[in-house]
């Protein structure tokens, strides 16, 4: 089995989400225009978007449940010259986050909420609602089930990705787009709005405001996976994982990325 995070991890390997940069580009499009108040984002990752946070707010908290990631991350904040406004914070894993209520002006999520386990899922939205300030708003790009995708080639799919990359593709609780707006919802987050991501048009869009700084970012992203290639088996190890991708991606259009910008609801 590849172990499909770690190795991104080791190699810097950045936009692991539905739609790439382009998505990330529509989501920080959602954030509040008057981003009063540090910024969080849950499983962060090695750091390309939580980067690009850093135009928007003084403050952001970069989060992830896993070392080998934040490491990465903290390497990038390093290289880009922005560590003093970006910390990097290890988080259990288990969907519980260490902030006290109504600490951040926006929570900003990328391909995690769906392979979590059912129960983690759900503790990780309630921590959202929670950490989030009124008038603050929760973006969250995740991977869906196509409602008309059956159930049961989901679960196969699913143990396919287990299996060969550690991880599952999306879970099966809540299932398409309606039921995830559903389990936001019951969980104090009301949906302004929702995006298929396969609208999108362009996966490359470069804004003009902080150039410079997303250019050194995605610079680190090149440098890290040329040198993981570069290492003694980096390139066994890059047909590895190229093979082991390819072997889970679904024949058929079955899932689907789906940007929700939420608020928390007012009591
Ligand atoms: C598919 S990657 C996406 C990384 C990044 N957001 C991106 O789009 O490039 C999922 C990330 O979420 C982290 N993660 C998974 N479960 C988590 C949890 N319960 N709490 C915090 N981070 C988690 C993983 O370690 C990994 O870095």
């Amino acid at each position: 089995m590849v172990h499909l995070l770690d190795t991104l991890a080791a190699r810097g390997g950045a936009s692991l989400h539905a739609r790439g940069r382009a998505a990330t580009t529509a989501l920080l499009d959602e954030l509040p225009s008057d981003c009063a108040g540090p910024v969080l984002e849950i499983g962060c990752g090695t750091g390309e978007t939580s980067v690009q946070l850093c135009r928007y707010t003084d403050t952001v908290v970069a989060a992830d449940a896993s070392a080998a990631m934040l490491m990465s991350a903290c390497g990038r904040f390093r290289w880009c010259g922005v560590g003093q406004r970006l910390h990097a914070l290890q988080v259990s894993g288990d969907g519980s986050l260490p902030f006290a209520p109504a600490t951040f002006a926006a929570v900003v999520i990328e391909s995690v909420l769906a392979i979590q386990r059912p129960d983690t899922l759900l503790r990780l939205v309630g921590e959202c609602s929670r950490v989030v300030k009124r008038g603050g708003r929760v973006i969250a790009n995740e991977t869906v089930w196509m409602a008309r995708t059956p159930r049961k080639l989901a679960e196969e799919i699913n143990q396919t990705a287990a299996t060969s990359v550690g991880l599952i593709q999306a879970v099966l609780t809540p299932f398409d787009i309606n039921d995830w707006v559903e389990m936001f919802e019951s969980s104090g987050l009301n949906l302004i709005r929702k995006q298929r991501l396969d609208d999108l048009a362009s996966d490359h869009d470069l804004r003009t405001t902080n150039r410079g700084l997303i250019i050194r970012s995605r610079a680190y992203t090149a440098w890290r996976r040329l040198r993981a290639l570069m290492e003694s088996g980096g390139i066994a190890k890059h047909l590895r994982l190229t093979r082991a991708l390819a072997e889970v991606a679904p024949t058929q259009p079955c899932l689907e990325g789906i940007l929700f910008v939420l608020e928390p609801i007012s009591t």
